[in-house]
């Protein structure tokens, strides 16, 4: 009988729960007395690096993490890979609680930093790779199959046996990667992988997250400053701010949230630009006939009936504006401030 009532309860991947991080940053002094002073008397700051994030991630779920520069990122991905303890809060990682540092938990997940290097410098990378196995106890078998088909995935067969000192920042990152997948970990943090990176192997490394990710189901959060990785790889977006989450949901409802203009692109029908489009909004491109104005959202409608009962127009298109300047826009300004409230 009690079959009838059982519920399968799904388990989240990630699941945080009002995680705050402090640090205490000490205060320096203008001045040489003052600095001899505080040799003695030292003044601290504290600083809010994370303050009460929440939010869950499904199994397999693959979400951007954003931010501007000192957000909270890369602490919130260190809490969650164990290498800081949080000041409060509370955050289980496929049931494990990540500072508690269990043996079992390290197997089953990887954080790759693109500042930071984990494969030895003078060192072949395959030798590292080797060390991963012993490390993580990974079967032979499985081993060679796995290295096999990173390599294959990652194109860097060739350069397998080459010190890792000598290879471009693009092919470290790939090498990186496959240290970080060995022993197919089930969740993944990716800190800005494909920082510093040109396009090409930025697009490389993007397809092969997107593929790996597809094939294996794997959970992944991912930072990044390049909204081309996001908009490749995610459809829900985090978005934080001074340690504060604010926003959580699909990547599109940011531009509808935070953008606060569209674009209107016109084509007149004599050969000309009339003068005076600046009242409508800021002129992105002026090429007879056609020009394209940035106009503030709550007065499109206005606008495009002022324009058309004055000229005659060809052809009329109104869009979002890229995603990529929506963030620059929200990050750089008041806006987030405005944000949080
Ligand atoms: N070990 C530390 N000691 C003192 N302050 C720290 C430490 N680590 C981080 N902070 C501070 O916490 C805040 C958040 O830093 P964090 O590295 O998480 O930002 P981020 O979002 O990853 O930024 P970025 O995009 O530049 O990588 C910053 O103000 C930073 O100066
Ligand atoms: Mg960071």
């Amino acid at each position: 009988m009690f079959g009838d009532c059982t519920t399968i309860l799904e388990m989240a991947a990630i699941e945080v729960r009002e995680l705050c991080r402090t640090y205490q940053v000490f205060r320096k002094r203008e001045g040489v007395w003052a600095s001899v002073r505080g040799l003695f008397h030292r003044e601290y700051d504290v600083v809010s690096a994370v303050r009460n994030v929440s939010f869950t991630i499904d199994e397999g779920e693959m979400v951007a993490f954003l931010g501007p520069n000192g957000a909270g990122k890369t602490t919130t991905l260190k809490l969650l890979s164990g290498l800081v303890v949080p000041t409060s809060g509370t955050a289980h990682v496929l049931g494990h609680v990540p500072w508690k540092r269990e043996d079992a938990y390290r197997r089953r997940f990887s954080l790759v930093t693109g500042q930071k290097e984990q494969l030895w410098w003078d060192l072949p990378a395959q030798e590292s790779f080797r060390l991963h196995k012993e490390i993580y106890r990974i079967p032979a078998d499985d081993y060679r199959r796995r290295l096999d088909e990173l390599t294959d995935l990652l194109e860097v067969g060739r350069l397998m046996s080459q010190p890792v000192r000598e290879l471009s920042l693009g092919e470290r990152m790939r090498m990186e990667l496959i240290a970080a997948l060995l022993h197919r970990p089930d969740v993944l943090f990716l800190d800005e992988p494909t920082i510093g990176l040109d396009v090409v192997s930025q697009r490389r490394v993007q397809e092969f997250l997107r593929h790996y990710q597809r094939e294996q189901r794997i959970t992944v959060i991912l930072t990044s400053h390049y909204m081309k990785d996001v908009e490749a790889l995610c459809d829900r977006a985090i978005v934080i701010n001074k340690g504060i989450v604010i926003h959580d949901g699909p990547l599109a409802a940011i531009i509808d949230r935070f953008s606060r203009h569209k674009i209107i692109e016109l084509q007149f029908s004599d050969n000309v630009v009339p003068q005076g489009l600046e009242r409508f909004g800021r002129i992105l491109e002026s090429r007879p006939p056609k020009v394209k104005i940035q106009v503030e959202k709550q007065r499109v409608s206005e606008s495009l009936s002022s324009i058309l009962s004055q000229h005659s127009i060809d052809d009329i298109s109104v869009s979002e504006r890229p995603l990529e300047e929506v963030i620059a826009e929200l990050f750089s300004s008041d806006d987030a401030a405005r944000a949080e409230k």
